[in-house]
């Protein structure tokens, strides 16, 4: 119930702080200033000079309502507006307002997914979606669960293959050196690494395999590379194959490479994280062909689909490989075996505790549906296009790599005899300095490339404009 003060001011508590005006209003401010063209992207301070702008000390005594609202003023106004529309550093930016209420109301109704009991209703949606990726998949019998993002997708994935070709490893551990290799390509996301080394196999076993101009895996080199490992007494297990890569976005052969993995029985798995989304587009969905054929995909919702993060599934093709990897004994104090227990999610996760990031993905495609999905994609591949129409028809730029999807690697090319890789990171770092706009850049081999990624869903063509635009002067007036 409300309780308002002798000046007729809601009284706020911690159980309903919402009634506070407060509260939507700085929701309210920060989305519009998002879109205001004078509002910075970023301030690009160093940690001690935002150190000197924020009270970050935490005392004994607690602080007032007012106070809280000025820290969290203060949070806001000094992070980087992520969802501003000159936001390119990420394969994310922005989000949907049923993707933020799903995140509101999860924490709302806070609870966890592992068990049917205490997630009932999160249960049954995060099955619907599985089922529901599944089949836009073609995968006939599909299991899954979100995870905490897509690393810990590919982890998993490789952690379910290195099961399955050492049938003991669950229980006994590593009992000999095992001689598993596994395969990505050179473009392949690190997580990938970090996983050969929390699974106990070594980075070394970790075998890169070369790529096209693109960023595609060639599958010819994949074939050499099982071979000569099987010749150096070594024991193949698993390829993954990458729809999307992270500098180029480019989709590695899915056909070919399943080939390859069903002629040596590797676990075929397809890190989808970025590039996995464009299976819901009709016009797109052919960069995925063979993706049926794949044992594992990860996906990241919340990249392309403008979701807060985090929203990642792993789907697998055939039941029984989740449950089979991630069960224990002894959780008999949680996992019951009575009517709701076989619905329970937990069983098969690596989680504990996970949150209920299948509401804010459930909610965005009920309000969009598959055909609003498709025409984001659409969209975005559009913007795309002509971001490299742009760089294409720009002298002094230059497109460092094909474009395969929604990533636009290119570099600025000055007048006058500068360093190309020093130039062009003084040129991003002078974009982000004056918070006109944030975008990344990586190294294609030696070379300083400027990433731009098309993901945010309010994104128009002006938009790419006015980054061309301010890239160029700002570029020129370094170029003296
Ligand atoms: C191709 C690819 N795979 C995996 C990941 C890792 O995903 P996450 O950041 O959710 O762990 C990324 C992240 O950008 C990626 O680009």
């Amino acid at each position: 119930m409300r309780k308002y003060n002798k000046k007729g001011e809601i009284v706020v508590s911690n159980t309903n702080l919402f009634l506070d005006p407060r509260v939507i209003d700085l929701v309210n401010t920060y989305l519009t200033s998002n879109t205001d063209p004078e509002t910075i992207v970023t301030h690009h301070l160093p940690p001690e000079e935002l150190r000197s702008k924020i009270d970050l000390t935490l005392a004994e005594q607690g602080c007032s309502l007012d106070d809280l609202y000025v820290a969290i003023e203060q949070y806001l106004s000094f992070s980087v507006r992520t969802g501003h529309r000159q936001f390119f550093n990420q394969l994310w930016s922005g989000f949907t307002l049923p993707g933020f209420l799903g995140e509101l109301f999860a924490s709302l109704a806070n609870t966890s997914m592992y068990t049917y009991e205490v997630a009932p209703v999160a249960t049954l949606m995060e099955k619907e979606l599985i089922n529901k990726l599944g089949g836009i998949c073609g995968f006939e019998n599909p299991e899954g669960l979100f995870v905490t993002g897509g690393s810990n997708g590919n982890l998993q994935a490789m952690m379910i293959a290195r099961n399955r070709a050492l049938p003991r490893m669950k229980s006994e551990g590593f009992q000999d050196p095992s001689g598993l290799i596994a395969f990505v390509s050179e473009e392949a996301h690190y997580s990938f690494e970090k996983s050969t080394n929390v699974l106990g196999l070594g980075s070394n076993n970790l075998r890169k395999i070369k790529t096209d101009a693109e960023g595609r895996m060639i599958p010819k080199e994949l074939a050499m590379a099982v071979e000569q490992g099987l010749q150096q007494g070594k024991q193949p297990f698993f390829v993954g194959a990458t729809a999307g890569t992270t500098v180029k976005g480019a989709f590695d052969p899915l056909e070919e490479i399943a080939a390859i993995a069903k002629q040596h029985n590797l676990w075929f798995h397809v890190d989808g994280a970025l590039g996995g989304t464009v299976i819901l587009s009709p016009r797109h969905r052919s960069l995925l062909e063979g993706l049926d054929k794949a044992d594992s995909f990860a996906w990241n919702a919340h990249k392309l689909m403008g979701l807060p993060l985090v929203c990642s599934i792993l789907l697998v093709r055939e039941k029984g490989h989740l449950l089979k990897t991630n069960s224990v004994t002894g959780a008999d104090y949680i996992f019951h075996d009575d009517a709701f227990g076989s619905h329970d999610l937990g069983t098969m996760s690596m989680q504990c505790g996970r949150r209920v990031d299948a509401l804010k993905l459930w909610l965005s495609w009920k309000y969009y549906g598959d055909i609003g999905y498709a025409e984001r994609i659409d969209r975005f591949f559009e913007l795309a296009a002509f971001a490299e129409e742009i760089v294409n028809r720009t002298p002094s730029l230059e497109l460092m790599a094909p474009r395969s999807s929604v990533n636009i690697c290119f570099r600025y090319l000055p007048n006058t005899s500068k360093d190309l890789n020093h130039f062009n990171l003084y040129l991003r770092e002078e974009l982000a300095r004056t918070g006109k706009a944030l975008v990344n850049y990586a190294r294609l081999r030696e070379n300083v490339t400027i990433r731009l990624v098309i993901a945010n869903h309010e994104l128009t063509r002006e938009d790419v404009s006015l980054f061309f635009d301010n890239l160029i002067q700002t570029a020129e007036s370094l170029d003296r």
